[in-house]
């Protein structure tokens, strides 16, 4: 089976985690946190970063530093993984959906304005399959309605939009180093901020809110949480950020290997790139038009399976999560594109690794090649 991911570490984490074992710092102290976070700002082009335990904590972290809180709204694309949505609900605050843009498959930002009330206080830009969002358009609408923006950039690191790296487009930003992302740490993630009281805030709550400027005295203003990372798994992430150009064009290849491939079968949609934007092509989804391209979507995940290849649906709609509407979200309303992105797309196996025989293989079998190929033996051989 060809998997639709799995991680690529072929650098230093053996060698950084076997330090931090032997050196016995395996909890959130040591010294690869502080160096991963460095290492990672840097990349990313921002000032700070601080290292949690997964993409999930690091979007509540996030908006957590905004101030966002019960009564507020925060605008999130209708599709999007399901963390982006769940992170505003936990500081009680309400997700507002809004519809993907046809092209591109981000939040569609001509549709953002409909959705601000008096209780709207940030935008919530999801780079999609790592593909940058239409950051101008967002700024343009948060600066008008005095908005924050936070970046889910959960899938996009090292995108880039107008020279600039995903996660310096905003006020704060999360990233998400599950084992499948173009940077892994297995499970980890990271809060980003050119901001200095941001990143102070940061430091705060994801540490049970000790100040981190004053001596321990266990008095505890508020209420916090520990979301810290360990060392263990910012050895491994440090490793990766020394790679993560490299990583990176591997995603970029297999992109360009599949669009290649893919280019001229009937009713296979792939994802447009955002203008003045890279794609990192964290995973390579297509939309099926079934009519034009003779099967439904379970017909080519099974025919994927068939040949050996794994693939996965898309995400549903957030106006359709039960989770969400029972939380009080507003799932009225049409979100056409979200719709048919759940209901006819697909990813393909993404893995920065791939070989372009693999590539090919795969893109042969959607174009029905090699069930042609299976075909015409069994009938060459009189079967
Ligand atoms: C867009 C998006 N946001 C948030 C997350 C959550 O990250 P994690 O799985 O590290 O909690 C993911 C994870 O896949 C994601 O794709």
């Amino acid at each position: 089976m060809i998997p639709v991911c799995q991680p690529f570490l072929n650098g230093n984490e053996l060698k950084y985690v076997d330090d931090a074992v032997r050196t016995g710092w395996i909890s959130s102290s040591g010294k690869y946190v502080k160096a991963f976070e460095e290492a990672f700002a840097e990349y990313c082009g921002v000032k700070y970063a601080v290292g949690v335990c997964n993409g999930t904590v690091a979007l509540h972290l996030a908006l957590t530093c905004l101030g966002i809180g019960k009564d507020d709204e925060v605008i999130i694309p209708d599709f999007t993984m399901i963390a982006s949505a769940f992170s505003v609900c936990y500081t009680g605050a309400k997700p507002v959906f809004v519809d993907a843009d046809e092209k591109t498959w981000n939040i569609d930002a001509s549709k953002i304005e409909d959705k601000i009330t008096p209780r709207t206080r940030a935008i919530m830009a999801v780079h999609i399959f790592g593909n940058p969002c239409d950051m101008d358009a967002i700024h343009e609408i948060a600066s008008r309605h005095n908005l924050f923006i936070i970046e889910d950039a959960a899938e996009a690191h090292g995108a880039l939009y107008k020279g600039k790296k995903a996660g310096s487009f905003s006020d704060i930003a999360a990233f998400s180093f599950f084992a499948n992302k173009n940077i892994t740490t297995g499970e980890g993630g990271m809060v980003v901020t050119d901001s200095g009281h941001l990143y102070k805030k940061a430091l705060y709550h994801k540490n049970l809110c000790f100040d981190p400027d004053a001596p321990r005295n266990y008095i505890h203003k508020d209420i916090g949480f520990n979301y810290r990372m360990s060392n263990l798994h910012a050895a491994i992430g440090l490793a990766q950020t020394e790679k993560a150009d490299e990583y990176k064009e591997m995603r970029i290849r297999n992109g360009k290997l599949y669009r290649k491939y893919l280019k001229d079968i009937k009713g296979i949609i792939l994802q447009e790139d955002q203008a003045d934007a890279e794609n990192v092509f964290w995973m390579n989804g297509i939309l099926l038009d079934p009519k034009k391209y003779g099967r439904t979507r379970d017909e080519l995940v099974h025919l994927l399976k068939e040949n050996g290849i794994d693939s996965r649906l898309f995400f549903v709609g957030m106006h359709r999560q039960p989770s969400l509407l029972n939380f009080g979200c507003n799932g009225t309303g049409d979100y056409p594109v979200t719709d048919n992105l759940a209901e006819n797309g697909l990813y393909l196996p993404s893995a920065g690794n791939l070989k372009e025989d693999e590539i090919k293989y795969i893109c042969d079998v959607i174009r029905g090649q090699k069930a042609e190929d299976r075909r015409q033996k069994t009938e060459d051989r009189g079967q």
